[in-house]
């Protein structure tokens, strides 16, 4: 049997360890990861799967970005651990986050990944928004949660600025 729990401060290294596991080396090059530097994940929306023995099988994140003035989630990253693919659970982390964040409020998801895969989830190419460089406008992709959600919104994808406090 699979788990989902949301990701805790004690999951952060062991979520790390399977992207590593999963991902190229250098994933932290993206372009995507420089819209999370310094920016928290989205709490109540970042999953991790465990099995019956408590090990790490899949997680989920969710990062706030910003186009413009609209708020958007950027999903991701997603993995599955490589001994569990195949099995469903990235189609459940999706479906359950997903559901998730529109629970939360949330009207609009975009991602940086492969259609053939997204699609199923409703996700569809983002005309007119824009990921820092380097990336593939064929693998912008976004949902509206809410219908409608992503009409009008067109840009650069920006971070979610974090107010600076000074002490
Ligand atoms: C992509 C990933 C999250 C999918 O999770 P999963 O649990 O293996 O997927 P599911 O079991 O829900 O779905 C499996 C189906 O997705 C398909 N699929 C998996 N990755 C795909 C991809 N990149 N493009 C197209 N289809 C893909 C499989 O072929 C399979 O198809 P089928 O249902 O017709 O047999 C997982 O394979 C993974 O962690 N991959 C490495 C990391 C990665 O690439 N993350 C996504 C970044 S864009």
């Amino acid at each position: 049997m699979i788990r989902l729990a949301e990701e805790t401060a004690e999951d952060w290294w062991e979520v790390e360890a399977l992207y590593d596991l999963c991902f190229a080396p250098g994933r932290e090059a993206l372009s995507s990861y420089r819209l999370r530097d310094g920016v928290a994940p989205v709490a109540g929306l970042c999953l991790t799967a465990r099995d019956d023995h408590g090990i790490l099988a899949a997680a989920i994140r969710f990062w706030p970005v910003r186009i413009g003035q609209h708020e958007a989630l950027l999903l991701g990253p997603i993995a599955v651990h490589p001994t569990r693919q195949g099995e469903g659970l990235g189609a459940i982390l999706m479906r359950e986050s997903l559901q998730r964040a529109l629970d939360l409020g949330h009207g609009r998801v975009m991602l940086v990944g492969d259609a053939p895969y997204y699609a199923r989830f409703g996700f569809e190419k983002l005309d007119g928004v824009e990921m820092p460089p380097p990336t593939n406008p064929d693998r912008v992709l976004g949902i509206a949660l809410v219908p409608g959600a992503w009409e009008g919104v067109s840009g650069q994808v920006e971070r979610d600025e974090v107010p600076q406090v000074h002490q």
